[in-house]
């Protein structure tokens, strides 16, 4: 599928998903939005895509905010209806059955980071900037943002991001935990490839498993989270490739999960 503001791409078990406005730094409008969420749903229905690669077109900016001249004529109703919309999509990439790359090739400011902050994981260029800034436009993040940093680098390093509105370089992003690698621009968009390659050689219906798990563990109290595994353990048992992959190990051969 291709369109304009999203562009979207499967090489095997592989999506690759740009966000394309390099002339507004692909801010997040209503129709890039709008568009990300219809590419979620055709990747979800994809069963033979496990791993999604997310970047912004152009060399400056991952995604610079939300798209602050629209956002600028919003009323109360039309903001909290743009927020909602803005945390559905994201919300559909942290449910994904699929593993989540943001390749972050550059700014990841407001929505930018918020969309990256949705992501699995997050590979980010030497180059690229990490910004909550929106209390210097007077608003606040509003794509889960006050929500999803403080889960990442914890409430105090969060409220500050957010109250000073500091743009955060790629190594000290990732020495507070918010990127989980920095890599040369040269060796970028390679070293997510091969993560993505990867993670590809592992089973797909265990990746969706293991990020339900994970996800959904950590918004429950220890004990639920636990018996929540144990579950979703038993669960991968009713899979072909629970099968495939513990029969692989005893004839010693590597496994084939389709
Ligand atoms: N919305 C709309 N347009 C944007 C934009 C945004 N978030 N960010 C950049 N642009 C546009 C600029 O207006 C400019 O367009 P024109 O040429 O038509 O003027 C173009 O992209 C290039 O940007 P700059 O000329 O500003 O480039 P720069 O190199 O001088 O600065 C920057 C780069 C520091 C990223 C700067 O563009 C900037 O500060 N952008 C805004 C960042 C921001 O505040 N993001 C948060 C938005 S609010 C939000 O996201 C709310 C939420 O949580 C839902």
């Amino acid at each position: 599928m291709q369109n304009n503001v999203v562009l979207y791409e499967q090489k095997g078990n592989m999506a690759y998903v740009t966000i394309n406005r390099p002339e507004a730094l692909n801010a997040l409008n209503g129709r890039v939005l709008k568009s990300l969420n219809s590419v979620l749903d055709l990747i979800r229905e994809t069963d033979e895509i496990s791993t999604v690669i997310i970047k912004g077109a152009g060399n400056k900016a991952f995604v610079a905010g939300a798209d602050i001249k629209e956002m600028s004529g919003m009323n109360c109703m039309e903001a909290r209806a743009f927020s909602k919309l803005g945390q559905e999509v994201f919300n559909k990439i942290e449910k994904l059955p699929k593993a989540v790359i943001a390749a972050v090739n550059g700014f990841a400011l407001g929505g930018g980071c918020e969309l990256a902050m949705a992501c699995d994981i997050r590979i980010a260029t030497k180059k690229s900037k990490f910004a909550l800034p929106e209390l210097g436009l007077g608003v606040i993040p509003g794509f889960a943002g006050t929500q999803r940093m403080p889960r990442l680098v914890g409430k105090g390093r969060a409220k500050e991001m957010m109250f000073t509105s500091k743009q955060v370089g790629a190594e000290e992003a990732y020495r507070i935990g918010l990127v989980n690698e920095v890599v040369d621009e040269e060796n970028f968009l390679n070293y997510c490839d091969e993560m993505a390659k990867t993670i590809g050689t592992r089973s797909k219906a265990a990746i969706a498993i293991c990020k339900s798990s994970v996800n959904e563990g950590m918004e429950l109290d220890i004990d639920k989270a636990m018996l929540h595994e144990a579950d979703l353990f038993g669960l991968c048992f009713s899979t072909e490739d629970q099968r495939e992959g513990m029969g692989a190990f005893i004839e010693k051969r590597k496994p084939i999960f389709k």
